[in-house]
């Protein structure tokens, strides 16, 4: 791995998966996505792991996808490049997948933490779909996730302006979970996957799966979703567990069956 950092036992049942393009604040070229895709996949796959915390550096979440990779590419090569296919199988992670975001987050960078769960950003944290600064518009799902995050008006403002808002903005409009000073996103982040992490990890993944359906489907079939998978959850061992601790005054000890 070139372009990303990974430390699968980053805390108790936590990996940690970091962007490490600085030079070039994190810009998202093929090779980068691709990597990604292969780390969230086999940590999809380990059964050590419960929680995936997704984060750059400092300075730069990630500043786009790499416009020096696509700048003399013509709509065909785009087409062939076919660089989405690799967004969606980012898309189908399973496990809980958190963004922690200081710096940019632009374009791809703003749509790739969209993706992501949920959002703990720095103070220094700036969102932003700047693609029609460049003339194009966002590809990666920011017109889509964005506006179901932050409204229309707000989505339109940032989309057709390319304007920056600040981590504190973000939060105000519900695109991001918590804000907190540079030096604690970190941390931050690092308590949230751990409370996670002690869940039972067929119900988080279940009720993932099933938050997410809200947005891709109409309400009839979102509930009718949410409701198989609830069923789901009582044959595991892990909800008759999770019901009995807390019948018997106990905490839990959830074993992933
Ligand atoms: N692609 C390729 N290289 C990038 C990049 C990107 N998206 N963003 C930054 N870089 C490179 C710069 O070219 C520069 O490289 P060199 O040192 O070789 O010149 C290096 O990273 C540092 O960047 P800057 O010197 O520009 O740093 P700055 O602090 O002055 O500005 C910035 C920071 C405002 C983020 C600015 O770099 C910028 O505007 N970047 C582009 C943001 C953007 O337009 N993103 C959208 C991309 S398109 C997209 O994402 C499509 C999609 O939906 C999938």
């Amino acid at each position: 791995m070139e372009f990303i950092k990974v430390n699968s036992q980053f805390d108790k049942h936590v990996a940690l998966i970091e962007l490490n393009r600085p030079k070039e604040l994190n810009a998202l070229n093929l090779q980068l996505m691709g990597e990604l895709r292969d780390a969230l996949k086999e940590l999809d796959d380990d059964n050590s792991v419960r929680v995936i915390i997704l984060t750059g550096n400092e300075k730069a979440f990630a500043a786009g996808a790499d416009i020096k990779q696509m700048a003399d590419k013509s709509a065909i090569d785009m087409l062939k490049i076919d660089q989405f296919s690799t967004w969606d199988q980012i898309r189908k992670t399973k496990k809980p997948l958190i963004a922690a975001v200081s710096g940019f987050a632009l374009g791809g960078g703003c749509e790739l933490a969209m993706t992501c769960d949920m959002i703990i950003a720095s103070e220094t944290a700036k969102f932003g779909q700047p693609e029609i600064k460049i003339g194009v518009m966002p590809g990666a799902g920011g017109t889509q996730r964005l506006t179901k995050a932050i409204g229309k008006a707000k989505a339109m403002e940032l989309v057709l302006t390319g304007r920056f808002i600040s981590g504190q903005e973000a939060m105000g409009y519900g695109l991001v979970n918590k804000v907190v000073p540079v030096e604690m996103y970190m941390y931050e982040v690092s308590q949230l996957a751990k409370e996670i992490a002690q869940m039972s990890p067929i119900a988080a993944q279940l009720a993932k799966e099933a938050v997410n359906r809200s947005f891709e489907t109409h309400l009839d079939e979102g509930l009718t979703f949410e409701r198989k998978n609830f069923y789901l959850t009582f044959s595991s061992e892990d909800q008759k567990e999770g019901m009995a601790a807390f019948v018997e005054k106990r905490k839990p000890e959830y074993r992933g069956k």
